[in-house]
């Protein structure tokens, strides 16, 4: 095996971009772990995804990976991109890519169909992760805490719907898309019109919406790094500068403070820890995920917000700054990551007997 390694440096695959309205978050996070990479341990390939969906093979000029996407450069597909590598069993794909068409399990599946390893989660947990109604009910099946939910179609009733809504969880509330992140789309609505109109916006997104009760509480965030004995780093805490964490405090005016480790009791730590492994589990993720929740002072206690199987990965974000703080750096994440692909890769194919 160790002289297998000698003879040929990991193929690395980063894809980045995608159709998702995160698009640009992605661009981001790709110039840093490009940056991070160690060119010695791996040869490295680039692909973007434009927001129309072409894979375009770019050239790894660090400053300028958003532009390029858009000089519709050399196009590529899956198949051609391992074709360059030509050598699949030593090839990792990173996708780092954030939103519906990217993280919700179909880039995964096409991964899946080209035999290769990629990092993080599967075809099913990117699905169940991306798509926050399923989330909840299967975290409700398992008896997990979370904020009371009503999960809306675009083409019911918008009044039977606030209706149900109001009845169950009282005013005010947050409306979101199902299958979204980075806040686009998430209001807070304290009467009836305002979660009708709410709704309208959250419907450009998504066929799916969510209702749910608003929770007063601090906003609590645990990394998980593994496959099946998977670690959670020390608990985070976000204090958001808006009335809520929206996209604007979370990208644009850098005005959220995050403290890492969270100020929370020993137990209250491992309480956070074991609740984030358990719900990693639950929701058949891999690899990584951050996993956040609500904290309900003399209430409820840890209430799940929702699990991200492609959290934000800049330097300065949440889940690689948890694990620098639990002892692993940035570009040491990214070896661990690119060995738990290979492992999970290696294990499925035994599995599936192939
Ligand atoms: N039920 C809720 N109660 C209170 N605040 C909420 C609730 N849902 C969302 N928020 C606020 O909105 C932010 C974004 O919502 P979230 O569901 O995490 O969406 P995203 O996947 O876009 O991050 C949260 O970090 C929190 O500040
Ligand atoms: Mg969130």
């Amino acid at each position: 095996m160790i002289s297998e390694n000698r003879k040929s440096k990991t193929h690395i695959v980063v894809l980045f971009g995608g159709e998702s309205a995160e698009h640009d978050v992605s661009c981001v996070t790709a110039a840093h772990v490009l940056r991070a990479l160690d060119s010695k341990k791996y040869d490295i390939i680039t692909v973007g995804i434009t927001r129309t969906g072409d894979w375009v093979l770019v050239d790894t000029n660090l400053d300028n990976l958003p532009d390029q996407l858009t000089t519709s450069g050399k196009t590529t597909s899956i198949t051609q991109v391992l074709q360059v590598t030509n050598q699949i069993s030593n090839t990792v794909v990173i996708p780092l890519l954030h939103g519906p068409m990217g993280e919700d399990g179909t880039v995964q599946g096409a991964l899946e169909l080209a035999h290769v390893a990629y990092v993080g989660a599967g075809v099913l947990g990117s699905a169940i992760a991306m798509d926050k109604s399923i989330a909840k009910q299967i975290l409700a099946a398992n008896n997990i805490a979370q904020p009371k939910f009503v999960t809306v179609r675009d083409s019911e009733d918008r009044n039977v719907a606030v209706d149900r809504a109001i009845t169950k969880l009282g005013l005010p509330v947050f409306v979101k898309p199902a299958n979204m992140g980075s806040s686009i789309g998430v209001q807070k609505a304290k009467s009836r019109d305002e979660i009708i109109a709410a709704l309208v916006q959250a419907f450009e997104y998504d066929e799916w919406a969510l209702i749910e009760e608003a929770i007063t509480g601090r906003e609590i965030e645990v990394a998980i790094l593994g496959n099946e004995s998977a670690r959670a780093s020390v608990p985070g805490e976000i204090i958001p500068s808006h009335e809520f964490y929206d996209y604007e405090d979370k990208y644009l005016i850098d005005g959220a403070k995050l403290l890492i480790p969270a100020p929370l009791t020993a137990k209250q730590t491992t309480e956070v820890q074991n609740l984030a492994l358990n719900i990693f589990g639950v929701l058949r993720s891999d690899g990584m995920a951050r996993i956040d929740f609500f904290y309900e002072e003399n209430g409820r206690g840890f209430l799940c917000n929702e699990i991200n199987t492609i959290p934000g990965f800049t330097p300065i974000s949440m889940y690689p700054k948890l694990w620098q703080a639990s002892g692993v750096s940035y570009s040491e994440l990214l070896d661990q990551l690119i060995d738990l692909a290979i492992a999970r890769h290696a294990k499925r194919r035994r599995n599936t007997n192939r």
